[in-house]
């Protein structure tokens, strides 16, 4: 099976992540919604095979900023320690990196390395239905 007959990974992008500095009394837009906005200006050509969607909270408050790479019947990582200004580039790879595998695994040396060291979680898929 090739990476073009795999389905689309999906990446959630926490809209509602603060710096760790707290960003809370600035007029800025949060952390979160930044990064959703850098991974958006990104060309579509550069990011073929990844659906960005944005959601509200992740769960990894204490970690953010905060992305989830999933996609049905491959494995869901939880993604945190992001910055809007650096990591661009990590995520979509990873995400590139999921989508391209059958089952969503990408080989460890491949993955970048700051994404290696902030993976919170990876999650299974569920079993199939009988
Ligand atoms: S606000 Fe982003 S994980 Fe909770």
């Amino acid at each position: 099976m090739t990476a073009s007959q795999i389905g689309e990974t999906t990446l959630f992008v926490c809209t509602t992540c603060r710096t760790q500095l707290a960003d809370a009394a600035s007029d800025q837009p949060r952390a979160g919604a930044r990064l959703l906005a850098a991974i958006e200006t990104v060309p579509t050509e550069q990011r073929v095979g990844v659906a960005v969607v944005g959601v509200e909270c992740l769960s990894n408050c204490n970690r953010s900023c905060t992305v989830a790479v999933t996609a049905p019947g491959k494995w869901t990582y939880v993604l945190g320690a992001l910055d809007p200004d650096l990591h661009v580039a990590d995520v979509l790879t990873f995400a590139q990196l999921h989508q391209r595998h059958e089952a969503g695994l990408p080989a460890w040396r491949e993955r970048p390395e700051y994404i290696r060291k902030n993976t919170v979680a990876r999650v299974p898929t569920l079993p199939a239905q009988r």
